[in-house]
């Protein structure tokens, strides 16, 4: 469902790759808390398995380099992400491994209502759940500020939305007009992710 890669993409994705491994190697303990991964089927690790989707994974040849076969993963092996550590989708979460952090990235999400919203309430789950856990808001926004945040998201928003007119009403939009509304939503969401731990300068004791 994902359009090609660039010629530059194919030079960079695999440099990337290795610089990570070699990091891995190079030390085995957290340097973060907590990693929360955003996006679409490029990061999936499993959350589409229990969503109702057309998009699904569930069958060979997909997973075919994991001892267990199909993950839920858009792919034979591991996702970028996993080569930093393997993050459970937010369906798997529980108390005793949300401190580590969660996958909320699904096949076909977008960033517009029409391709999920989801994530950002699955998100907003988790805080109130590790807030409750911890018990202690100011611990618990210093920890969250802490954590690794990635965002992947946008291509579906066109494959899923914008070139779907038949379903969507699309036409409205120019194409320039199309991509500020992205950003322009896309943006909005970045600030509630960022919210739950921007709170603590602003509760500052004023100098
Ligand atoms: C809450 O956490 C802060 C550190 O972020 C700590 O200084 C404070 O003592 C904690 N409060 C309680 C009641 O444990």
């Amino acid at each position: 469902m994902e359009s090609k890669l660039k010629p530059w993409e194919l030079v960079a994705i695999p440099l990337l790759l290795a610089l990570l491994n070699l990091q891995n190697l190079a030390s085995a303990v957290p340097q973060v808390p907590s990693y929360f991964i955003f996006g679409d089927s490029i990061s999936d690790s499993g959350n589409n398995n229990k969503l109702a989707k057309l998009a699904k994974v569930n069958y060979p040849p997909y997973g075919i380099d994991f001892p267990e076969g199909p993950t839920g993963r858009y792919s034979n092996g591991r996702t970028v992400h996993d080569f930093i550590d393997y993050m459970l989708p937010f369906a798997e979460s529980n108390e005793k491994n949300i401190f580590n952090g969660v996958n909320y990235a699904s096949g076909a999400t977008g960033i517009r209502d029409e391709t999920g919203q989801h994530r950002i309430k699955n998100h907003k789950t988790i805080i109130s759940r590790i807030t409750s856990l911890m018990r202690n808001d100011s611990a618990t926004k210093s920890l969250l500020s802490q954590c690794i945040y990635s965002i992947q998201i946008g291509s579906n928003g066109y494959l899923n939305n914008y070139f779907m007119s038949e379903l969507y009403d699309t036409r409205l939009y120019s194409q320039c007009g199309y991509a500020t509304l992205l950003v322009q939503q896309l943006s909005d969401q970045l600030k509630v992710i960022d919210i739950h731990f921007s709170t603590t300068q602003a509760n500052a004791p004023p100098t």
